[in-house]
């Protein structure tokens, strides 16, 4: 996982609980805890897994509600890190439509090692604001896309709703979210 991940989850901790509490996470996995964080090296991805579950621990946090608002606090810092991913992007379908075959391919070619999963939208036979978005990745953080999606609603001032419909995790051959956008006044019949 690369570096931005690790350096925004002590960002997470520090913004949300304080500098003492970093530091007894990082005692509790003592193999993450050698030097700081960088965004551009690459770590193995079980650090964040045992940063995480050790957060979960000392706070009492189940781990889907951890990764779910670590997922809402990334959305932002990435999109503050990498503003022009987001400013061209005039609404939050067209953000999420574009992190497979946009965002995160520049995020291949800027970041040697980076493996972003894949995020693949597709119309769902619902009606026209409704969105399947499939996540196919080897870690497994649906709830981290779940936050993601969150943080993304909060951005853009759109309240979507989504619900993660078929989970690997419940034994699905897919991770899916049915996305629903509010219909707009303009858009009604
Ligand atoms: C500003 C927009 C975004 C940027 C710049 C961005 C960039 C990144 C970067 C740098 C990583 C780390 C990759 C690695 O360590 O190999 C990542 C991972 C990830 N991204 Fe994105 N991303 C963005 C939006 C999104 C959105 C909207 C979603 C889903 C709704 C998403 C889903 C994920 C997930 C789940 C991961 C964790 C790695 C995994 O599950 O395999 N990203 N992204």
């Amino acid at each position: 996982m690369k570096g931005v991940v690790l350096v925004l989850f002590e960002e997470f901790i520090l913004g949300n609980w304080d500098e003492a509490t970093f530091e007894q996470l990082l005692d509790d996995c003592p193999h993450t805890a050698g030097e700081p964080f960088v965004s551009p090296k690459t770590y193995p991805d079980q650090w964040i897994v045992d940063l995480l579950g050790a957060a979960c621990r000392r706070l009492g946090l189940t781990p889907a509600v951890a990764l779910q608002s670590f997922g809402k606090f990334c959305f932002h810092g990435l999109s503050r890190r990498f503003p022009a991913f987001v400013e061209g992007m005039e609404s939050p379908r067209r953000l999420l439509e574009s992190v497979n075959d946009i965002i995160h391919v520049e995020v291949r070619k800027l970041m040697q090692g980076a493996e972003p999963p894949r995020l693949i939208c597709r119309p769902a036979a619902d009606g026209p604001n409704v969105l399947d978005v499939e996540y196919d990745s080897h870690r497994g953080l649906c709830a981290l896309v779940s936050g993601l999606l969150d943080g993304c609603a909060e951005h853009y001032g759109v309240p979507f709703q989504h619900e993660h419909t078929r989970c690997k995790q419940r034994g699905d051959t897919v991770c899916s979210f049915r996305v629903t956008f509010p219909v707009l006044a303009s858009e009604r019949p």
